[in-house]
């Protein structure tokens, strides 16, 4: 390679990092997330350091306009507050021409948490708005590699995951799920794609989006072109025939490094760069300084876990934004931004009147923190309960039919 070329490497490397981190920057990749601040991640911040877009008022108001329903509140709330493209997508959806979804979970724990529901919630709601197929996928090949699993425990926590994913209510005829250990197996044209994507990006390239080095086994390296693969609809060709079809991606922002990586290779290969819908994160039940995580059993609440350890979990760990005694508090007020069960509301209740009145109640000391916690206990167990019920109603029957690769329904 001369040095020019060198040069010009670097220079791509760096682009697709957007730049280097600063001593205070707020750490943000698909492994973690960290703030100093109580107040959580910066996210405006971010948007300038990922080079996305900003969901504004304008964009909401198109997004009504195109599809003719209210936006989802978690659209409304700024939680999804980030875009790539997402114009891009409406223009399709008004001049009646194809796209897809895709999105996915890593199987790192066997069951899925409250934050996970935050994408899957809304890719749901935008499956019924936009009435398109929508492709999930389930990466156990990531998790055996990232985590102490033997590859038999990741194919197993793939297919209960996915039971999690289907009891939010997806629809069978315009849904497919597949784990990568299994269906690279069935289907060619899907390894086909990682290999073209894999010629297109440099070790130069992955190190500097993801920071892998020297002592990393050589299956992370490769890796990331797994998670872009399905940005390519040729990969589904059961579904999409040879047709290339533009898709829109609902994720947590920790994920955007996968797809800055695939929105640089998909136009080299012919196809549309993937657009994509960035959530925000629910916090750790410790406060908003880190995210909710499977891994760290504390910071969580389950979808498993019963009323009696919801109520527990939200009284003894969930961080408050209270005073110190009730007289403070009644005096000064509370502070519902770094209050986690407002935050469970913010994300949760969907009453926008009822939030509201509890933001301000609680601000001007006349709510107290029992009584945020007691609402928040209110809200999530009736969720949480909600999703056990249909999730028993997931056989490994429905669960084979989600995960059959075979043609979907819809309008175009
Ligand atoms: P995973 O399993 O870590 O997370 C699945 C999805 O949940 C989001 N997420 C959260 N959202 C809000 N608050 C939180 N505390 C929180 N924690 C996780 C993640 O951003 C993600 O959207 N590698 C991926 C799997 C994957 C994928 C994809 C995800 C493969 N292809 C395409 C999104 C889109 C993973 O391990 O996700
Ligand atoms: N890499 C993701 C994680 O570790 C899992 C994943 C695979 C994913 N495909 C996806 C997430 C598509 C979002 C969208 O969390």
């Amino acid at each position: 390679m001369t040095e020019s070329e060198k040069v010009a490497e670097n220079i791509a490397a760096v682009n697709l990092n957007n730049g280097s981190l600063e001593e205070d920057d707020d750490i943000v990749n698909p492994w973690n997330v960290e703030s100093k601040s109580t107040t959580g991640v910066d996210y405006d911040k971010l948007i300038k350091r990922f080079g996305s877009s900003k969901i504004d008022q304008e964009l909401i108001d198109r997004f009504e306009k195109i599809t003719g329903k209210p936006p989802h509140h978690l659209i409304r709330r700024g939680i999804f507050f980030s875009h790539r493209d997402l114009h891009s997508i409406l223009t399709l959806k008004e001049q009646g021409k194809p796209f897809y979804l895709y999105t996915g979970r890593g199987p790192s724990s066997g069951s899925l948490h409250m934050g996970h529901l935050i994408p899957f919630v809304l890719t749901k709601w935008l499956q019924e708005t936009f009435d398109v197929p929508l492709v999930i996928q389930l990466t156990d090949d990531e998790k055996f590699l990232w985590k102490d699993l033997k590859l038999e425990e990741a194919m197993k926590m793939a297919r209960e995951n996915a039971k999690d994913i289907i009891a939010i209510g997806f629809d069978v005829n315009k849904t497919f799920i597949f784990s990568n250990l299994d269906y690279l197996g069935k289907c060619p044209n899907m390894y086909q794609n990682i290999i073209r994507i894999q010629k297109c990006v440099t070790f130069n390239q992955v190190k500097g989006i993801f920071g892998f080095g020297d002592s990393d086994p050589i299956g992370k390296i490769a890796f990331p072109a797994a998670q872009a693969a399905p940005c390519l609809s040729t990969s589904f060709p059961f579904i999409f025939g040879p047709a290339k079809v533009p898709c829109l991606i609902p994720c947590a922002i920790d994920q955007d490094p996968y797809f800055r990586m695939t929105r640089d290779v998909a136009p080299r290969l012919g196809f549309a760069k993937p657009a994509l819908i960035h959530s925000t994160f629910f916090p750790a039940l410790q406060g908003a300084q880190t995210k909710m995580s499977a891994s760290d059993n504390n910071s969580a609440i389950f979808l498993t876990d019963t009323p009696k350890q919801i109520k527990t979990k939200i009284n003894s760990k969930a961080f408050s934004g209270g005073r110190a005694t009730v007289e403070e508090h009644r005096a000064l007020g509370g502070d519902p931004d770094v209050d986690v069960p407002f935050q469970l509301l913010r994300f949760f209740l969907e009453d926008d009147d009822k939030l509201e009145a509890v933001r301000v109640a609680y601000k001007k000391g006349e709510m107290l923190t029992g009584e945020m916690k007691k609402l928040a206990i209110e809200t999530i167990s009736p969720i949480v309960e909600e999703h056990q019920r249909q999730r028993k109603l997931v056989t490994e029957e429905v669960l084979d039919k989600f995960m059959t690769l075979r043609k979907l329904e819809f309008s175009k």
